[in-house]
C-alpha cells in the first residue's frame, strides 16, 4: 500500500511527502542507510516524525527530522550539519557497522559525521525525538539536546542553550537571529554574532533574574512557558488548547520573529496556524535589513530601503545591507562644505552608537554641525541632542510616531568643483573647539534633566528589557570631549592612588571611580620636561579621536610636574593578560577578530583622524579588551610626550627587537611604517598564541618571527598550528600579512589601508620578498 501511494504522490507533485517504507520494527541497528532517493528516511512508529534525506534545492538533499505525517511540504523540525552544503543524491546515510552515523559521498572520499560515538542502535521516536544508544541499550545521544532552529512538545531550551533561525524558509542553513535562554533567566532574541546585552537584544521574556536555572517548556497541548527551578511557573508564553491531533512546535523564524505553530493532522487544507508569536512588528528584529538599510513597515509587512545616496548591496538580498553610491574622498574638513551635502530622513533611526555627542537647540546646527566634521558621516537629531555618527549603520528602522531626524551626508553634484571653502560668503563657520566648550558645559547643566526624561523615554521605548542598569547614563557622558581635573580631583577619584593595576614605561595606572563609573587613571612618569601648552595641545589631539577600537581620553590633569590621564576602564586586562594565559587562550574565531580591531583602531591612527598619529608603542599590553571583548588600542598620541628612549627598548636578545622596528637603531626618520611593524609582530603572536621571544623553547622556535619565515620557507605552517579550530587558509593568509609587515625596509611594508584590505581577504597577497636580509642583520 505505502508502495502504490509512493508512486501516486510522486506523480501528483513532487513537493509532497515522499513516503519512505515503514518500518515494522522502530530499532534501527547497525549496517541500516538510507538514500535521498530510495529509502530515505526512518520513520517514527505512527509515522507521524521522520529522520532522513529532505530537498533542499534543485536535487540537492539535507539529513534532518521533519514531520511526515502532513499532507504538505515537510516541516522541518532539526537539521544534521546545516552549516555544510546540501549533499547531491548520490549519498548514502549509514549508521555503520563500527556505530558511527555518516554520510557517505559515492566515491566515499568525502564523509561527513553526523555523531561520531560508538552507537550500537537508534530509533525515532513519536515525540520527535532521534535517540542513539550505546551497547548497553544506555541513551548517549539525542536530537532534543541539539535544537536547531525549533522545539517540540517534550523539548527543552535549557539555560544558556540557543536556537539560530534559518538563512530563509527554503535553505536550512544558520541565519542571522537567535534566541537565547540566559542563565539570568531572561529569554532573549538578539542578532547573531552580538555579545548577550540588552541594546542588541529585540525582544525578551523580560523576566532577568526572577529565577533559578529557568527553562522553556513546550507542553503537548500548546503550552508554552518558562519554568522556574524545575518546579513553579515562572511565566507563560502561550497557554493551553484542548484540541486534539494537534502537534505544536515553536521556531525562531528566519524573518527574526519566535512563533508557536499549530498543525491540525485531521485536516486536508488550512493544516496550520499560528498560535502564539514574540511580536507583531515585523521589523522590530534588529539587522533585518542589513548594514546601512532602514526597515519601513508597509501594511504590517517589513520593507527594506536604503537612505539617500546608498544602494543596495543585493538587490535581491536585503539582509546584504546597502553601500554608498559614491566613494569618498580622503577626509578634509576644509571641503566638506563643497563635497557633500546632508539630506534629511524623518522619524527614522538607526542603533545609537554616536562617537560625539552634542546639545543643541535647533536641528539644523546638527545637520551644519555633520556637514563640517569629515569624520561624520550621519547625525541623529532627537529632543536637543545631536549624535554625530560613522558608517555603517545599524539595526535602522522608521517609525512615524518617532521624533528623530537622521542627517545623511552624500556626495554633493558639485563635488568635483574645487572652489575654497572660505570664498563662500554669508555661511558662518563654528570652530570645532567651541562646540566642545558649550557642549562640555551644556552638558553638566542638563546632564541631570537628561538622564532623568530623555534617556529614561529613549530606553522605555526601544528597550523594554534592560539587563546593565546604571551604565547608560554615563556613556553619553564619555561622547564629550576630555575635561580637565585637579590633581585634588583625581586623588579622590582614586582614593589616594591605592589600587594600582598596571605600569609600563610610561608610567602606573591605578583603579578610580569617577561618578559611579569605573576608570583608569594613568600618572605619567619618564615625561619631557615641556611646556602646559604643549600638554594640552596634544590632550586636546588624543582627545579629538573617537573610534570603536580606541581607548577614550575622558579626562586628564596638569598640575606642575604633575600629569595624569583619565581613561574609561576596560575589565577585560590587556590583550597581553587573555593571549598568553595557557590555560584559556582565546579562541581562533575571536583572535582574528582581534586582529581586525586592532588594525582598524591603527589605520585610523594614521589615516582618518584630524591629525596623524603614529603610535610607536604598539604591542599586547597597550591593547587593552573591553566588556564585549573587543580590543582597543591604549598610549596612542604619548609618544611625544615621553622621553625619546622610554618607547625604544631592546628586549636585550641577540637577533629580535621586540616590537621596535628596525629603523629605530638606525637613526632613520620614524614613519608610521614603524607601527606596521609592531602590528607585524603582534599579529604573529596573536594568529601563534605565543610571545615573539620564548627562550623556553628551542633555539629553533625561540624566536616567532624566525620560526615563522622557516615553516613559510619549508610550507610546513600547520607546525604553528595551536587548535583544531583554526582555517588553515586564513591562517596562511595571517602568516603572509604579518611577514610583509615585518620587513626591514619600511618603504616596502604595506600601508595600514593595504594590511586591513588583505587581511578582510579582498586583495591576493602575494609572497613576502626573502627575509634573508633580516635573518642576518645585528
Ligand atoms: C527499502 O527497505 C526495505 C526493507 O528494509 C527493502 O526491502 C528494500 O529493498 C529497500 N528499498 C531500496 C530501494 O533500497
Ligand atoms: C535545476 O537544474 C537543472 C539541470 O541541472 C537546470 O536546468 C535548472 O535551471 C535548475 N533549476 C534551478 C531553479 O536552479
Ligand atoms: C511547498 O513549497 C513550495 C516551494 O517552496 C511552495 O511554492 C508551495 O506553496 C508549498 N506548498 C505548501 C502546501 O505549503
Ligand atoms: C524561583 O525558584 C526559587 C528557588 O526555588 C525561588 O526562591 C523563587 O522565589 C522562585 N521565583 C519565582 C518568581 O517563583
Ligand atoms: C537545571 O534544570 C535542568 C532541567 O530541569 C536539569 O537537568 C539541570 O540539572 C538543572 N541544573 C542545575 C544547575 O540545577
Ligand atoms: C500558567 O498557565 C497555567 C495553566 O495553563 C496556570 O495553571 C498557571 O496559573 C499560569 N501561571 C501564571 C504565572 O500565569
Ligand atoms: C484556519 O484555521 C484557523 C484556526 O485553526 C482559523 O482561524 C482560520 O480562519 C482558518 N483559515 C481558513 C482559510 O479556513
Ligand atoms: C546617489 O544617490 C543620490 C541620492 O539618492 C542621487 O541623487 C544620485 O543621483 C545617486 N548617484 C548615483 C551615481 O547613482
Ligand atoms: C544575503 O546576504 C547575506 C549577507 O551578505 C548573506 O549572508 C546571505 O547568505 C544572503 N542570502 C541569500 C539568500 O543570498
Amino acid at each position: 500500500m505505502a508502495n502504490s501511494l509512493f508512486t501516486l504522490l510522486v506523480l501528483l507533485s513532487a513537493t509532497y511527502f515522499v513516503a519512505a517504507q515503514r518500518r515494522t520494527s522502530n530499532s534501527i541497528s547497525q549496517g541500516s542507510s538510507l538514500t535521498p532517493t530510495g529509502n530515505s528516511s526512518w520513520l517514527s512508529p505512527s509515522g507521524l516524525f521522520a529522520f532522513g534525506f529532505y530537498p533542499q534545492g534543485n536535487n540537492t538533499y539535507r539529513v534532518g527530522i521533519f514531520i511526515a505525517g502532513l499532507r504538505l511540504n515537510k516541516t522541518v523540525v532539526w537539521t544534521a550539519n546545516r552549516d555544510d552544503p546540501p549533499v547531491s543524491s548520490g549519498v548514502t546515510l549509514q549508521l555503520t557497522p563500527d556505530g558511527r552515523l555518516i554520510l557517505q559521498s559515492q566515491d566515499s572520499t568525502t564523509d561527513a559525521v553526523i555523531v561520531d560515538q560508538s552507537i550500537s542502535s537508534a530509533s525515532m521516536l513519536d515525540s520527535g525525538n532521534f535517540v542513539l544508544f550505546g551497547s548497553n541499550q544506555e541513551k548517549i545521544w539525542q536530537s532534543f539536546d541539539h535544537p536547531t532552529d525549533a522545539i517540540l512538545p517534550g523539548q527543552i531550551l535549557s539555560q544558556n542553550q540557543e536556537l539560530f533561525s534559518r538563512a530563509s524558509d527554503s535553505d536550512y542553513s544558520t541565519g542571522i537571529f537567535r534566541l537565547k535562554m540566559q542563565s539570568d533567566s531572561n529569554l532573549v532574541q538578539y542578532p547573531v554574532q552580538t555579545p548577550d546585552t540588552a541594546p542588541y537584544a529585540y525582544w525578551s521574556s523580560s523576566t532577568n533574574n526572577q529565577g533559578v536555572n529557568v527553562t522553556l517548556n513546550l507542553d503537548p497541548d500548546g503550552h508554552l512557558y518558562l519554568l522556574n527551578n524545575s518546579v513553579s511557573i515562572l511565566k507563560n508564553l502561550s497557554d493551553g488548547l484542548s484540541e486534539k491531533q494537534r502537534v505544536y512546535l515553536m521556531r525562531i523564524d528566519s524573518d527574526g520573529i519566535l512563533r508557536l505553530y499549530s498543525f491540525n493532522l485531521g485536516r486536508k487544507d488550512n493544516i496550520s496556524s499560528i498560535v502564539w508569536k514574540s511580536s507583531g512588528d515585523k521589523c522590530s528584529p534588529k539587522g533585518l535589513c542589513g548594514l546601512n538599510g532602514y526597515c519601513t513597515l508597509n501594511d504590517d509587512e517589513p520593507k527594506c530601503l536604503c537612505p539617500p545616496g546608498f544602494d543596495n548591496v543585493n538587490p535581491g538580498n536585503y539582509t546584504a545591507g546597502c553601500k554608498r553610491n559614491y566613494t569618498a574622498d580622503i577626509c578634509k574638513n576644509s571641503e566638506q562644505r563643497i563635497q557633500y551635502s546632508m539630506r534629511a530622513l524623518e522619524y527614522t533611526w538607526w542603533e545609537n552608537d554616536p562617537y560625539l555627542v552634542l546639545k543643541m537647540k535647533i536641528k539644523e546646527d546638527c545637520e551644519t554641525s555633520c556637514l563640517e566634521d569629515c569624520n561624520c558621516e550621519a547625525a541623529f537629531y532627537k529632543d536637543g541632542e545631536c549624535r554625530k555618527q560613522r558608517l555603517p549603520l545599524r539595526y535602522g528602522r522608521r517609525l512615524l510616531t518617532d521624533s528623530n531626524v537622521a542627517y545623511i551626508k552624500v556626495a554633493s553634484p558639485t563635488r568635483q568643483i574645487e572652489t575654497p571653502s572660505h570664498s563662500r560668503p554669508g555661511k558662518k563657520k563654528e570652530p570645532r573647539l567651541s562646540i566642545l566648550i558649550i557642549s562640555l558645559t551644556l552638558c553638566a547643566l542638563a546632564f541631570t534633566v537628561f538622564v532623568i526624561s530623555g534617556y529614561l523615554a529613549y530606553r522605555n521605548r526601544i528597550w523594554a528589557y534592560k539587563k546593565i542598569s546604571a551604565k547608560g547614563n554615563f556613556e553619553l557622558m564619555d561622547d564629550i570631549a576630555p575635561r580637565s581635573f585637579t590633581y585634588a580631583e583625581l586623588e579622590e577619584v582614586t582614593n589616594g592612588f591605592q589600587e594600582e593595576i598596571g605600569r609600563g614605561a610610561s608610567g602606573t595606572i591605578y583603579k578610580g571611580k569617577f561618578n559611579d563609573k569605573l576608570v583608569a587613571v594613568k600618572r605619567l612618569e619618564n615625561m619631557l620636561a615641556e611646556g602646559e601648552k604643549e600638554f594640552q595641545n596634544e590632550m586636546k589631539v588624543i582627545g579629538r579621536t573617537h573610534h570603536r577600537n580606541l581607548v577614550r581620553l575622558l579626562g586628564y590633569c596638569h598640575d606642575g610636574p604633575k600629569k595624569l590621564l583619565v581613561y574609561e576602564y576596560m575589565v577585560n586586562g590587556s590583550l597581553a593578560d587573555i593571549l598568553f594565559d595557557p590555560q584559556n587562550p582565546p579562541r581562533w574565531e575571536e583572535r582574528i577578530r582581534i586582529v581586525l580591531d586592532i588594525a582598524r583602531g591603527i589605520l585610523y591612527l594614521h589615516e582618518e583622524c584630524e591629525t596623524q598619529i603614529i603610535h610607536c608603542d604598539i604591542k599586547p599590553q597597550n591593547i587593552l579588551i573591553d566588556e564585549y571583548r573587543s580590543a582597543k588600542i591604549s598610549d596612542f598620541g604619548l609618544a611625544k610626550l615621553l622621553k625619546a628612549d622610554q618607547t625604544n627598548t631592546y628586549t636585550g636578545i641577540r637577533g629580535t627587537r621586540g616590537y621596535v622596528a628596525p629603523e629605530w637603531h638606525r637613526n632613520m626618520a620614524v614613519t608610521v611604517k614603524a607601527d606596521v611593524y609592531s602590528f607585524g609582530i603582534m599579529l604573529l603572536e596573536i594568529i601563534c598564541c605565543r610571545r615573539s621571544v620564548n627562550l623556553s623553547l628551542s633555539e629553533e622556535e625561540a624566536v616567532l618571527e624566525e620560526w615563522v619565515y622557516q615553516c613559510f620557507e619549508d610550507n610546513d605552517l600547520a607546525k604553528l598550528i595551536i587548535d583544531e579550530e583554526t582555517d588553515r587558509k586564513k591562517f596562511e593568509r595571517m602568516v603572509r600579512v604579518g611577514l610583509w609587515c615585518i620587513l626591514d625596509e619600511p618603504s616596502l611594508r604595506p600601508s595600514m589601508k593595504k594590511v586591513l584590505l588583505m587581511l578582510e581577504g579582498t586583495v591576493d597577497i602575494p609572497a613576502p620578498p626573502s627575509l634573508s636580509s633580516y635573518l642576518t642583520a645585528i
